[in-house]
């Protein structure tokens, strides 16, 4: 169940900003998938919409171009590989099989203790790093198999779960 009043005060909060209307409404996405987590329910976007005055499927455009947000829920750490070239060839293969096998998820899939999302991305601006991954705003890279499992442990060792 969305609180649609907290959902308001975030929007109402962002058009006092004056931005430009994509950006207010880039800004408002982010901040409501912030206050949900990772996710932005369906209802919550149908807010936005009503609350910015765009239709919906303005929203939507915007909820499916960028990577970053979801209308599915997602794990408390959605982890990012990079899948472009230079992190491929500087050992990218190996980091996404250490994940998927660390994890037990494939690609869009979430652990069973809610922790952990999997998701490929495109080049995170970080080629001089590679391989990069990203989990949630944090980015890592020149990253090796060993990195990556003492990454997960350690933030396994730090979450919850569901
Ligand atoms: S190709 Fe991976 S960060 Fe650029």
């Amino acid at each position: 169940m969305v609180d649609r009043e907290a959902i308001v005060n975030l929007v109402r909060n962002i058009k006092q900003q004056a931005l430009e209307e994509r950006d207010m409404l880039i800004n408002a996405l982010h901040q409501i998938q912030n206050h949900f987590g990772s996710y932005i329910p369906v209802e919550a976007a149908k807010l936005v919409a009503e609350e910015l005055n765009v239709p919906e499927s303005k929203v939507y455009e915007v909820l499916t171009f960028y990577t970053m947000f979801s209308i599915k829920p997602r794990g408390k750490y959605v982890v990012r590989v990079c899948v472009n070239l230079p992190c491929h060839v500087t050992g990218g293969r190996q980091i996404i099989e250490t994940l998927k096998q660390t994890l037990g998820i494939d690609f869009d899939q979430t652990t069973s203790d809610g922790l952990f999302t999997l998701e490929r991305t495109s080049c995170l601006g970080l080629c001089g790093v590679a391989p990069v991954i990203m989990v949630n705003d944090e980015y890592y890279g020149d990253l090796t198999p060993k990195k990556v499992k003492e990454l997960i442990e350690s933030l396994r060792a730090r979450g919850e779960g569901r």
